[in-house]
């Protein structure tokens, strides 16, 4: 029998032992790199990444391709108030509103992001709200930061958001009705969050925002287009929610759906944020995203998520629309000079009559019907339109009643 001859091999043993810990190595790093950017919770849109589209400068659809951004070092100043379109805006029923439906905007910001970004969200749109609170980990004098007892990175804003609503209860829930939550990249139009929200009630159990469709079964609200929370949504949150084992007890998870998770589980109802016509007010991209047709594939993560079909072009977005995501800081002082500033000479707007206000039986009517009926076309609404000024609306148009009758009814109570 012939014995093998091991000598050489022997004398490969240190070089095969070389071979196999560099390999196991370079494995290890490539499985670590492979999880690090692909298996990532199923409920992370990020998970969408590969398919997402080469990002635009103008555009950005993740929070990294803002990390860099920061705003002016001097606050932009003002114009004055007597100088000439100024001094013929007519304000009184905002500034009803801003007595009659009183909104805390609340906003998540960290230390790193107070000069940066949050700084030009008090310059600019957080100036509207009632009353502001950036919430933070340490106080800073620059945005008046309250220091949350958590800490910071993406795996503890859930703690930070229930951190956040606590203080909230606890130290000003009788300063306001609504509140508002939004990121310190989210733009918001205050005046245009307080008319949708005229038609409800802060005693009823619900929520607004940008809806998403999985995760939960109402559908839940998109964190970075911010949501809203009646005062009754807060009470249930913080006295219900939080400290029952229907809701997340650890630090970690998607703070959007576990919030979401949580409104459904205390019986808050995810709200249709909508308007008449059935075009979005909330949204988690910048205008130029909703608005440019075809610039995404159809495999992009928000095309699934999203609880409404969205639609292209300038149908995407109502003219009353609230709130845009991924807004760079110095895009920020530019949507408030297109919104509050430039006017086209001799184009003077009225504003639509306040709607009626709704009681929570109008509301979960609508709310049913909206989930099974698809949002009505742009011809049906011309149709819509003309068979209503006759006064009838025939059967076909059902859905079309639907949406108009959200804002048509008397409140039962
Ligand atoms: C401003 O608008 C309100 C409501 O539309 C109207 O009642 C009021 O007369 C207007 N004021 C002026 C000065 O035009």
């Amino acid at each position: 029998m012939k014995i093998p001859d091991l000598g050489p091999r022997n004398g490969s043993h240190p070089r095969t032992f070389i071979t196999l810990l560099f390999g196991t190595v370079l494995g290890f790093m490539f499985a670590t790199f492979i999880s690090s950017t692909t298996l990532r919770q199923p409920w992370m849109p990020e998970s969408y990444r590969q398919r997402e589209p080469p990002s635009i400068v103008s555009d950005p659809h993740t929070g990294n391709e803002l990390r860099g951004a920061s705003g002016p070092e001097q606050d932009v100043g003002q114009h004055a108030a007597h100088e000439e379109a100024h001094a013929h805006e007519n304000a009184s029923i905002a500034q009803q509103l801003h007595r009659e439906v009183r909104v805390l905007c609340w906003v998540m910001t960290n230390p790193s992001n107070h000069k940066s970004k949050a700084l030009h969200v008090k310059r600019t749109w957080a100036g509207r709200c009632n009353k502001v609170l950036f919430m933070s980990s340490v106080e800073d004098p620059l945005i008046d930061s309250v220091a949350l007892p958590v800490s910071e990175g993406r795996n503890n804003l859930w703690a930070k958001t229930k951190e956040a609503f606590k203080y909230i209860y606890q130290n000003h829930l009788d300063d306001a009705d609504w509140f508002m939550k939004a990121d310190d990249d989210t733009y918001v139009v205050v005046e245009n969050l307080r008319y949708m929200l005229y038609s409800y009630s802060p005693s009823h159990p619900i929520y607004f925002g940008c809806r998403f469709k999985p995760f939960v079964k109402q559908g839940y609200m998109s964190g970075g287009a911010g949501y809203v929370l009646s005062k009754e949504a807060v009470k249930r949150f913080v006295e219900d929610a939080i400290p029952s084992p229907l809701c997340r007890q650890d630090s970690d998870g998607a703070e959007d759906v576990e919030l979401g998770k949580c409104m459904e589980a205390v019986k808050v109802l995810a709200g249709d944020s909508r308007d008449t016509v059935g075009r979005g007010r909330f949204f988690p991209f910048v205008p130029e995203h909703h608005l440019i047709p075809n610039h995404v594939d159809k495999d992009f993560w928000y095309l699934k998520y999203t609880y409404y079909k969205p639609d292209e072009g300038l149908e995407c977005c109502s003219d009353n629309a609230i709130s845009f995501h991924y807004v760079s800081p110095n895009q920020m002082y530019v949507l408030d000079y297109l919104i509050y500033h430039l006017r086209p000479y001799g184009i003077v707007a009225h504003s639509q009559p306040l709607p009626k206000k709704l009681s929570l039986g109008d509301i979960v009517r609508v709310d049913d019907l909206g989930k099974t009926t698809p949002k009505p076309s742009a011809q049906q609404h011309r149709r819509y339109k003309v068979s209503s000024n006759r006064g009838k609306a025939g059967n076909e148009m059902q859905e079309e009643v639907t949406f108009s009758d959200m804002k048509a009814k008397e409140p039962n109570t």
